[in-house]
């Protein structure tokens, strides 16, 4: 005779348990192993507290022990789910790329905000990963009608191929490109060019939080000795592949508005702005071309 699962409730509370003693912080501890049980058993998270007495089947409770292992073992949430919301659309993400930050929906906003947004006929997004960038401003533009060439680009093939893949699943027309930031582009060929590139300094790398340093791509992250390579060469660059009156529109770290400040105006940006993400922190860095 086999014994009975647990119910549901009792699974949760040892997950969550589980997950507390293996050094999830106490307020995301619960809320990550509903999110691992909703995927399991097929049900929305907040539905399942209906079900709290129902006993899942052991096939249900060894792959829910299984994702609690990886997840203890530190392993990213995102890439145990497979999949993660940004801005308005869902991304299959896997360590082929880096996750997709709440930081970078404020950044899609503000493009989305910008007065050039209507009009731009060419955006591009520089360091795409797993496309999030270009698909949620491509989602936006099919939305609104808003007939635009969307021009992704990454260095990695493999963020690449997700990135693709992401695409497909939204039915999106985005073109990839595998190159090494704007360097192959013609001149004078976008109106609009989105970026989140990797921009923490090479030794502040290692010193990050294992689940992203042990689990996110370091080409995703490692912005050189300054942090401020890949930004330094797309600022550049950008002043030859935009249009006049294109704009520029950077993720940057906490600690680089000055720098980047300085850059877009010595480069011969025109609108320069640094702006703050929700936390208060500098964040994004603007420019137009005269
Ligand atoms: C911080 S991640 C951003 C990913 C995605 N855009 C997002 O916001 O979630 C930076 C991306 O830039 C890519 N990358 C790094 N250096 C690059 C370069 N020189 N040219 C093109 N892509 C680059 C990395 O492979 C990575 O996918």
């Amino acid at each position: 005779m086999t014994t009975p699962t647990p119910p549901l409730a009792e699974l949760l509370d040892r997950g969550a348990a589980f997950l507390l003693r293996h050094g999830v912080p106490p307020d995301e501890a619960r809320a990550q192993t509903e999110l691992l049980a909703g995927e399991v058993l097929r049900l929305p998270p907040l539905t399942l507290t209906l079900h709290r007495a129902e006993r899942p089947s052991p096939e249900a409770v060894a792959a829910l022990r299984a994702m609690l292992l990886r997840r203890a073992r530190g392993e990213p949430l995102q890439y145990i789910l497979g999949r993660w919301p940004f801005h308005d659309v869902t991304l299959r993400v896997t360590p082929a790329a880096l996750i997709p930050r709440p930081e970078t929906e404020g950044l899609v906003e503000r493009v989305l905000a910008h007065p050039r947004w209507r009009d731009a006929r060419v955006v591009t997004d520089v360091g795409t990963g797993t496309g999030a960038i270009a698909l949620a401003l491509a989602h936006a533009a099919a939305r609104q009608g808003l007939g635009k060439t969307f021009l992704a680009i990454d260095l990695s093939p493999a963020a690449l191929a997700l990135a693709r893949q992401n695409a497909a699943d939204l039915r999106l027309g985005v073109t990839f490109l595998q190159a090494d930031g704007l360097s192959s582009l013609p001149p004078a060929s976008c109106d609009l060019i989105v970026s989140n590139p990797p921009y923490i300094p090479s030794a502040q790398v290692d010193a990050l939080p294992a689940h992203i340093r042990d689990h996110e791509p370091r080409l995703a992250l490692d912005g050189g000795p300054d942090g401020l390579d890949v930004i330094r060469q797309l600022i550049l660059d950008a002043t030859l592949a935009l249009r006049p009156g294109g704009c520029l529109f950077l993720e940057i770290g906490e600690d680089q508005g000055l720098a980047v400040r300085r850059l877009l105006d010595r480069a011969g940006y025109t609108a320069v702005a640094v702006a703050r993400d929700l936390a208060g922190h500098d964040r994004y860095a603007e420019g137009a071309l005269p």
